[in-house]
Formats: C-alpha cells, sequence, structure tokens
C-alpha cells in the first residue's frame, strides 16, 4: 500500500491521535532551543495527530503543522482551537511556504523516512529553501546500527513480542505462533531476501538503505541510515553544529550510546 495511503488511514490517525508524550531527545531538543524558540517561526512537518503541537505552540512565536495526510490534519483540527494554523503539504513540494519563511523545522518521529532516498534528497532540498539563514532543523531517523537491528527478523523475538501485546495465555500461544511465521515469512518477502541478517549487513556497510521492519502491520518500508552516513548527507546540504541524541535524551557523538537506541534525534543549523 502506499506510504500515504497508510498514514491517512482512520485506524492509523486515531492511534497517533491518542500519543501526547515527548521523547527524552526532544525534551533535550527543547531544552537547547529555549533561548531562541520565543522568536521563532516554526514548521512542524509530519505533525501526524498533533502530537508535538501542544509542546512547541506554546514557545514559539509562530507556528504551522502541516503533513500531507489529510486525516492527519483533520486529527489536528479537531483538537486544537487554531484550525488554521495546520496545512495539507508535502515536504517534497512545499510550494505553499515562501522561501526562508522559517526558523525553525521539525521533522519528529521518524517522518522523514517514510521514502527512499530521492524523496529524501527532495525533502531535505526542499527544507533548506523554506529556511532561514542559520535556521534550526530538528529530526529523528531510523539507525541501521541500533544495537536490537538483527532481533527485526529472529522467530523468537517476533514471538515474544506478539506474546507481550496480547498477553501469555496458553490458548492464545499457537496461534501467536503460527503468526509469528507468517510476520517473518512477510519481512523477507517485503526485503525480497531469504537471508534477512546478510541484507541488514549489507545496508549497515551502505550506511543507508530501505528495511520493511514490520512497522505499521508490515504496510510500509522504511529508510534506514547510520550515524556517520546521516552527518555526510547533513553536511552535503550546508547544515553545520549538528548535534546527535540519544534514545536516552543524551547529546553525544559516542556511537555506543547512540547506538542504544533504533532512532537518532538530530538538532542541526543551515548555512545559506
Ligand atoms: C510516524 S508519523 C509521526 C507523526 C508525528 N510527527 C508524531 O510525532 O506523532 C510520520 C508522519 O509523517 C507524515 N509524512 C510522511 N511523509 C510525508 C511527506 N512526504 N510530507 C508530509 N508529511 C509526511 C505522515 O503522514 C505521518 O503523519
Amino acid at each position: 500500500m502506499e506510504q500515504k495511503k497508510v498514514y491517512n488511514h482512520k485506524k492509523i490517525t486515531s492511534d497517533y491521535a491518542a500519543r501526547d508524550y515527548l521523547d527524552k531527545a526532544e525534551a533535550s531538543i527543547i531544552e537547547s532551543l529555549k533561548p531562541y524558540l520565543k522568536d521563532m517561526s516554526m514548521l512542524d512537518m509530519g505533525v501526524g495527530a498533533g502530537r508535538t503541537t501542544k509542546y512547541f505552540l506554546p514557545l514559539v512565536n509562530c507556528y504551522i503543522g502541516a503533513d500531507y495526510a489529510p486525516n492527519m490534519i483533520e486529527e489536528c483540527r479537531r483538537k486544537f482551537s487554531q484550525r488554521n494554523i495546520f496545512e495539507v503539504a508535502d515536504v517534497r513540494d512545499m510550494r505553499k511556504f515562501a522561501d526562508n519563511m522559517f526558523d525553525f523545522v521539525l521533522f519528529s518521529y521518524n517522518g522523514i523516512d517514510s521514502f527512499a532516498e530521492k524523496s529524501r534528497i527532495a525533502a531535505l532540498c526542499e527544507i533548506k529553501r523554506v529556511l532561514r539563514n542559520n535556521g534550526f532543523f530538528a529530526f529523528s531517523t531510523h539507525n541501521i546500527n541500533w544495537d536490537g537491528i538483527f532481533d527485526i527478523s529472529r522467530f523468537r523475538n517476533i514471538y515474544r513480542k506478539l506474546i507481550k501485546k496480547n498477553g501469555n495465555n496458553f490458548f492464545k500461544r499457537i496461534p501467536l505462533f503460527f503468526k509469528s511465521f507468517y510476520f517473518l515469512l512477510r519481512l523477507k518477502i517485503l526485503n525480497k531476501t531469504l537471508m534477512m541478517t546478510s541484507y541488514i549487513k549489507r545496508l549497515q556497510k551502505e550506511g543507508h538503505g530501505i528495511l520493511a521492519d514490520n512497522s505499521l502491520n508490515g504496510k510500509v518500508k522504511i529508510y534506514y541510515s547510520s550515524f556517520s552516513y546521516q552527518l555526510k548527507q547533513l553536511k552535503a546540504f550546508g547544515f553545520y553544529n549538528i548535534k546527535a541524541y540519544s534514545v536516552n535524551g543524551l547529546e553525544t557523538c559516542d556511537e555506543a550510546e547512540l547506538n542504544k537506541g533504533g532512532w537518532i534525534y538530530y538538532l542541526c543549523q543551515l548555512k545559506k
């Protein structure tokens, strides 16, 4: 299924609408930006159902939340009284936003991983266009060197996760056992490989690539990258002062710390 259709699905939008927490790393990013936020014009791209709106809207001078899934934007408008601060827009073509319009662009919760390299480049070009000189960009992205990356395709791990989700009831165990086999087979089909471990190792070597990891019930494929590849990509686009945050909210360049998490969070500035 096309990724946009998945995100626009009512079940998915209401699932995102129920979330209102901030990750530790996101809280650290807010802390780093605190001195500047009150003067900032912010674009919350891939805002989903507005999880981050509650935290940023009161802190910034001007806020726009945007998403390419109209039903996500409907959820935002239902949740917040300021209906006109939400727009339907695709990050790869943001023509409704002028050049240099924002001081800060956020693309949270790995929204930028929803598409492959060519679209990622288009997204970064557009983010660069709408950001002012020295403007900030924050996002998170899937980490191909995550310590637990190989668990994605381990039968035992898939089974345990299903048991955790559905309860360890004796009568459920047999159907969940077969469901785990189905999930494993689906992973191999989606990634077009019988050898998931070798496939993941290849992506690690290349530093980036597309991996179906059973997210959103196997309906989406996700862009994964390594810390060093992501740094290189950001620098190539003119980003500087690049800070990385681990899943524990620590700002660090220590890969052992960063690889504790399936996602790495970044905050950087743009030199135009
Ligand atoms: C994983 S969800 C995260 C939603 C929200 N940021 C949050 O933290 O709850 C990713 C979001 O990015 C949006 N998205 C993905 N690709 C996009 C694109 N090309 N343009 C705009 N939004 C996009 C999806 O519709 C979805 O709402």
